[in-house]
């Protein structure tokens, strides 16, 4: 059968390629792509690239290309209604039907969605009426001119058991569907009457901007203050977002995006020109909403109160976005100042006091680090113990492995650093990337590493790429800074890199930054401190012969393989480290039989996982060699 474009479009937009692509194909990130080997013909290179923005993958070896669909269709050899069944049950959507029931249910749905509309315009209707003085005082009170108030539809429910009841059915609509739709609330066979009474009304839309619910907030100070739609055919509130539909352009366009609490938040936002925020609809941000996020933005700012009620929500949400954080995609914080919300201070002090907050914005790893550290006391080793295990324990919820590695270490280090056992150095880079942790801290698992010779060669070919090709540090910056180096030579070309590209730092916008650098800056750096002539006998020594370092290599092909081998040597790192430790483990306590068992599995599926990195890079070296 045909299914309408639009039920096919909103699939495409729920289901994400990526996902479906992955549990085929090992995927891996390049720029703003993903890539892996080519599920529809037989390579050893990767020429598949998906692309998550346009829904699209595309093979350069086969010229294989289609949507999610046809992923399906071609290359699981699924039949067209199945995969729109598979992928409709993913979405967490009705497949339209062709069965006299379920067409019947489609219309009304559809119809539904009309109801919605009508009750969305009576409320309107309301607050501009005679009924509505009261509701409009208190929106003028609260700063909202005619245009927002317009543009959000604002409305106003009337102090009446039966107002919108009398009103819609006057107008042709079936008591049951304004049931269905949450509009009337019918307790057994008791009379129906109105769920939202004397209260300003904020229609939610979905992502196309048809109401699908309503919150309302009472204009005294009963209780609750906010009542929302409960859960209905059109609505479920754990994968909507308020004024998603709205914010989607411009945050897209701006690369800013911004996740309130409150309905009022929002728009005092959007008065204040900041149009950018969306909301949860009174729970906790839910998994689904932190994907329809990163649809938008790959790393949307949370906003909380400064109270203990807003420290713990962030923390959170901090919490809830580690199973499903994926490369380039996160989360960042803001905490405002006690005792305001983002309307109360745009109102206050202005849009660019909350800019102003923006600026100052955690990371996520920042915030579960503060989370889990400030405020503890911890002057005892079975103290940093707890502390060091329950760090352990949020790196390992990560779902992504290669994310997960990379928190493993990170935590691992800033412990570390904590405690002076290592040492730390913090470098200072304006804008968003405050601090640089040098790498230094993972040492003693490089060392290992690198008395495999082959890996500080490794390591050399890298740092010869960033220095002939400046610009993949765009991208490459925090893979460079986290380079397991173990010779003080290699340290210190490395830094010296480093340091050229915090002098050139240049802040784009918000969530880009630019190194600004040139080959000459850097040999400019080398040649100050002495280095210039090692990193040239490295280029001549150069035993790898690797095609990607060499400077007629093309920048992109150059910060593919510095991004894929510098995120390998980075894990085989962070390996190393769980190695040692769980040596240590084995080696010095007596352990219970079943946590021995436990031990010797994480071992071993350790081992295998070195062993599949090193394979891979192997190859990957020998693919990307000189014959
Ligand atoms: P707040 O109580 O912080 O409200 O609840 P607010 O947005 O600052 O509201 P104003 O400024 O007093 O009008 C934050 C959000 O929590 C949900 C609503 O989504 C609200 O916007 N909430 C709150 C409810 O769903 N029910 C409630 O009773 C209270
Ligand atoms: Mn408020």
């Amino acid at each position: 059968m045909a299914f309408p474009p639009a039920f096919l479009d909103e699939l495409r937009f729920r289901v994400r390629l990526t996902d479906v692509v992955g549990r085929k194909v090992k995927l891996t990130r390049a720029g703003k792509e993903m890539r892996g080997c080519c599920p529809f013909h037989n390579e050893k290179t990767p020429s598949f690239y998906v692309n998550e923005e346009k829904g699209f993958y595309h093979c350069f070896g086969c010229g294989a290309h289609g949507d999610v669909i046809r992923f399906l269709t071609e290359n699981e050899g699924m039949p067209f209604m199945e995969a729109i069944k598979q992928l409709a049950d993913e979405a967490g959507m009705d497949v339209p039907q062709e069965t006299p029931e379920q067409r019947q249910r489609a219309e009304h749905a559809a119809s539904l969605y009309e109801v919605m509309d009508r009750a969305a315009a009576w409320f309107e209707a309301q607050l501009s009426g005679l009924q509505g003085g009261r509701a409009r005082e208190y929106l003028a009170k609260r700063g909202l001119g005619r245009e927002t108030i317009k543009g959000f539809r604002l409305g106003f429910s009337p102090p009446s058991k039966t107002a919108l009841k009398a009103a819609l059915m006057a107008s042709g609509i079936a008591e049951q569907q304004l049931v269905e739709a949450g509009l009337l609330i019918k307790v057994d066979d008791k009379e129906s009457y109105d769920r939202f009474r004397n209260r300003v009304m904020f229609p939610i839309n979905d992502h196309k901007g048809r109401v699908i619910a309503f919150g309302g907030r009472i204009l005294d100070d009963g209780q609750p203050k906010y009542l929302n739609s409960p859960d209905t055919p059109l609505f479920d509130k754990g994968r909507q977002l308020y004024n998603f539909d709205k914010a989607a352009a411009p945050a897209r366009k701006q690369g800013q995006l911004f996740v309130v609490e409150g309905y009022m938040d929002v728009i005092g936002l959007a008065q204040a020109g900041i149009t950018t925020a969306v909301a949860p609809l009174g729970t906790a941000l839910t998994e689904d909403q932190i994907k329809l996020l990163w649809r938008l933005v790959p790393e949307p700012v949370l906003c909380f109160d400064g109270d203990s009620a807003g420290t713990r929500a962030a923390l959170r949400g901090a919490l809830r976005a580690l199973p499903v954080l994926e490369p380039g995609k996160s989360l960042r914080f803001i905490t405002l100042p006690e005792g305001e919300d983002p309307d109360s201070l745009v109102r206050k002090k202005g849009s660019s006091a909350f800019i102003g907050l923006v600026d100052q914005a955690r990371n996520l790893i920042d915030q579960l680090w503060q989370a889990e550290v400030s405020g503890q006391d911890l002057s005892t080793p079975e103290r940093r113990a707890l502390l060091q295990s329950r760090l352990l324990e949020i790196a390992r919820t990560v779902g992504n492995p290669t994310v997960k590695r990379l928190y493993e270490t990170e935590l691992q280090t800033r412990f570390d650093a904590l405690f002076g056992r290592q040492f730390s150095q913090k470098r200072t880079l304006p804008g968003k990337r405050a601090t640089l942790p040098t790498g230094k801290g993972a040492i003693t698992a490089s060392q290992s590493l690198a008395t495999d010779q082959g890996y500080e060669a490794m390591v050399h070919a890298l740092l010869l790429t960033a220095i002939r090709h400046p610009a993949l540090l765009d991208q490459g910056l925090d893979i460079l800074a986290h380079l397991p180096v173990a010779l003080a030579e290699t340290s210190a070309v490395r830094d010296a890199i480093l340091d050229t590209a915090a002098e050139n730092h240049q802040q784009i916008s918000s969530f880009e930054a630019e190194t600004g650098l040139d080959t000459a800056a850097i040999e400019t750096t080398l040649n100050k401190r002495g280095l210039l002539e090692t990193v040239r006998l490295w280029g001549e020594r150069d035993r790898l012969r690797l095609t990607f370092s060499k400077p007629q290599t093309s920048l992109e092909q150059a910060e593919r393989s510095f991004i894929i081998i510098g995120a390998w040597l980075i894990q085989l790192t962070a390996i190393e480290t769980d190695l040692k430790m769980l040596t240590a483990e084995l080696t010095s306590h007596e352990q219970p039989d079943s946590e021995m068992e436990a031990i010797l599995d994480r071992r071993l599926h350790l081992l295998h996982e070195r062993q599949r990195i090193k394979t891979e890079m192997g190859d990957y070296a020998r693919g990307s060699s000189e014959a």
